[in-house]
């Protein structure tokens, strides 16, 4: 039961107004209101052409092939629900020091399978890092194919790496539509997709709140750099080891790493 400020007047404070649970709990209702949304699209469609349904067998063909794309598509919105979920539990990451100049060039390798455009590979970074290199092949991975849904065929979209004294930056830049400065604002919110842009993902919008999360996990952060007409930058920046998630390494590694350490100035 909520109480608003008028029923409890000598409550001053925010949290005897119980302001931070009321904040949680509306953003939990938006949050069940955004998902049922996102389900009830494509439940509707399966519905309505399940119901109109006939006998003619290249018709049916049709049907069962949207039917399927429709809960794979599902199926896919609520994979990233979960990963949003789990990105924010402890010991999420598989830590493990990756060799930073194999991994730009393993992501710029899988990345030009995503679609034919000028990919360039612009900066590599040599040195290591810790990190988990799944979810950060995971996190270029979306970035590089957001990157291909704003560009055309002749674009540019580049990748590179850079290491400074703490920080390792991956970037993903492309010379495509570019984001106005209103929908940079949001668009790494869960389930936001651009207000002015033309809709070219099918997608539900987590795409950026999940490399969010997952770039969080490692406590680094994301940059954009956009502006329309001319393309976007987007870049992660992360320390270059973190370091309080050496205990989740497997012992090894964790030799190995410390002795890396103990070997520096
Ligand atoms: N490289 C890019 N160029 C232009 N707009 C982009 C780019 N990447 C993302 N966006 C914008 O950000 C929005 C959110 O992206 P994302 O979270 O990946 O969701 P989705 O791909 O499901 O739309 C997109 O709908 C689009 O408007
Ligand atoms: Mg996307």
């Amino acid at each position: 039961m909520f109480h608003s400020p008028d029923e409890k007047p000598n409550c001053n404070s925010p949290i005897e107004r119980n302001e931070p649970f009321q904040a949680a709990f509306t953003s939990q209702q938006d949050f069940i209101k955004d998902v049922s949304h996102e389900l009830r699209t494509p439940i509707t469609i399966i519905q309505g052409h399940l119901e109109l349904l006939g006998d003619d067998p290249q018709e049916r063909a049709e049907t069962i092939a949207l039917v399927r794309d429709e809960l794979k598509r599902m199926n896919r919105f609520v994979t990233d629900l979960l990963l949003l979920m789990r990105a924010e539990r402890p010991n999420f990451l598989r830590l493990s020091a990756v060799d930073l100049e194999m991994l730009t060039q393993e992501l710029f390798a899988k990345a030009t399978g995503l679609a034919t455009r000028n990919w360039q590979l612009e900066a590599i970074a040599a040195g290591e890092m810790v990190c988990d290199r799944q979810r950060i092949t995971q996190v270029v991975m979306n970035l590089a194919q957001n990157a291909t849904q704003y560009t055309r065929e002749g674009d540019t979209i580049a990748i590179g790496s850079a290491l400074t004294n703490d920080t390792i930056r991956i970037w993903v830049r492309d010379s495509g539509e570019g984001i106005t400065a209103e929908d940079q604002e949001y668009i790494f919110d869960r389930f936001a997709r651009g207000r002015t842009s033309e809709r070219r993902s099918e997608g539900a919008g987590l795409g950026l709140s999940i490399v969010q999360a997952l770039v969080r996990a490692h406590d680094g952060h994301v940059e954009l750099f956009s502006r329309l007409g001319q393309g976007s930058t987007f870049a992660i920046v992360l320390p270059k080891r973190a370091l309080h998630q050496h205990q989740e390494l497997p012992r090894s590694e964790r030799l190995a790493l410390s002795s890396l350490q103990e070997s520096q100035p």
